[in-house]
């Protein structure tokens, strides 16, 4: 089968691979139609990460199921489904507590709970930006999807990006009538302003600096904050009356940068804790590494200095972590089958497989338009 395999910092190939296989009774293979890039492929992508070379890439995984293990009994043959980017067991304590994105069985390495496909230090899987994918556990993984093509785009948003938007606005408990602050317009912060308006917020902002997702940001009725124009934490306090926020979401992560394009792995955190007001609350679903082999300060051992200190202050809240997708992507299918959700808006390019390599260069440089790139690898 044809696959995008990494072969170092920048350096991609699409190339023959050994076809993915039912390995064990449980395992089921899916023929993909759409499989997206991501915005952490791009940490594998740019070096950020410990990924070893040869690995198939992608996470964010729809398709066609083509075979069955023995013991599979749920999913059939022929079924159309979506992969949550969480590979998990289904029977261990995290896994029985909703807590898929930390299962406690699927990833041999010491210390890291929870896995993923074609990812760094989340177990030995191979992603599905390829024409077939091994999905281990396929009756507790897989969510089924209605027959046919229709709503492809909006549906290939729930492997991943839809549902850690949502987990973003759910960890910063987002409720009726909270306005809210999203910081990053790439797919996840918008996903996470679309979240927040279907659970009833009044007002949500989103800050970026990306003219063309800022625009995207106003088609979910957000409030664009352009943060090359002024400092967005003096923006948002004031379009508030100088009160703040009720909610803020993390969609970053600690690539995060000044406009002059400059890293401070700090930045968005801090602007959270001064943007939300005192017992307001905070999501962070950016990532945050523990180790990075591309920067030489204490950064890169996860140890970023932020101000807890004002956060502690204003006794707010945060949670973090791997979105768990399960705990939210059959209620978010079933908002896209209403057509109360539209998740798919954000999409920018549908590309063959063979075009993956420049799409991830451009996609890379934040080129104008270039929002979220779908690989379909039937074209
Ligand atoms: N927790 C999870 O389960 C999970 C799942 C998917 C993605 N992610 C992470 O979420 C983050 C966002 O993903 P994405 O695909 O949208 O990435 P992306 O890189 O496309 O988007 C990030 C956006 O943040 C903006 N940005 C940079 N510095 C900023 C600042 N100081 N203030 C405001 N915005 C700023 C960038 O301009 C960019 O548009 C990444 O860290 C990604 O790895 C987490
Ligand atoms: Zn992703
Ligand atoms: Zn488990």
């Amino acid at each position: 089968m044809k696959a995008v395999v990494y072969q170092g910092p920048r350096s991609l190939a699409v190339e023959e691979v050994p076809d993915a296989k039912v390995q064990g009774p449980l395992d089921a293979v899916i023929r993909i139609t759409t499989t997206n890039i991501c915005g952490s492929d791009l940490h594998m992508y740019e070096g950020r990460t410990a990924v070893e070379e040869g690995k198939v890439l992608g996470h964010e995984n729809m398709g066609v199921v083509e075979e069955v293990g023995p013991g599979v009994t749920r999913i059939r043959v022929g079924d159309r489904v979506s992969v949550p980017f969480n590979i998990a067991c289904g029977t261990c304590r995290n896994c029985t507590g909703g807590w898929t994105s930390f299962c406690l069985r699927v990833n041999p390495i010491d210390g890291m709970d929870g896995a993923a496909y074609g990812y760094a230090n989340m177990g030995p899987y191979d992603g599905g930006q390829a024409e077939l994918l091994r999905v281990p556990y396929a009756d507790f993984n897989l969510l089924e999807l209605p027959p046919g093509t229709e709503h492809e785009n909006d549906f290939t948003m729930l492997s991943d990006i839809f549902p850690t938007g949502y987990h973003g606005t759910e960890l910063a408990e987002v409720g009726p009538g909270d306005s809210v602050a999203v910081f990053g317009a790439g797919p996840v912060g918008l996903m996470a302003a679309h979240s927040a308006v279907l659970r009833g917020a009044s007002r949500v902002f989103v800050v970026d600096k990306e003219a063309d997702r800022l625009a995207l940001a106003e088609r979910y009725d957000a409030i664009a904050v352009d943060f090359s124009r002024g400092d967005p934490v003096e923006q948002i306090m004031e379009a508030t009356d100088g009160v703040g926020v009720d909610r803020g979401v993390e969609c970053v992560g600690w690539q995060a940068h000044d406009p002059s394009g400059q890293e401070h792995p700090e930045l968005v955190l801090d602007n959270l804790v001064k943007v939300v007001r005192t017992a307001g609350s905070i999501g962070v679903v950016g990532v945050y590494v523990p180790e990075d082999p591309g920067v030489d300060d204490p950064s890169s051992a996860g140890r970023i200095g932020w101000d807890y200190g004002t956060f502690f202050t204003k006794g707010q809240r945060m949670g973090t972590g791997q979105a768990p997708v399960k705990r939210y992507n059959r209620q978010l299918r079933d908002l896209i089958i209403t057509g109360q959700a539209k998740p798919g808006l954000i999409t920018s390019h549908e590309v063959g497989l063979d075009q993956a390599v420049d799409a991830y260069d451009r996609f890379d440089k934040r080129e104008e338009g270039w929002t979220k790139v779908l690989l379909k690898p039937d074209s």
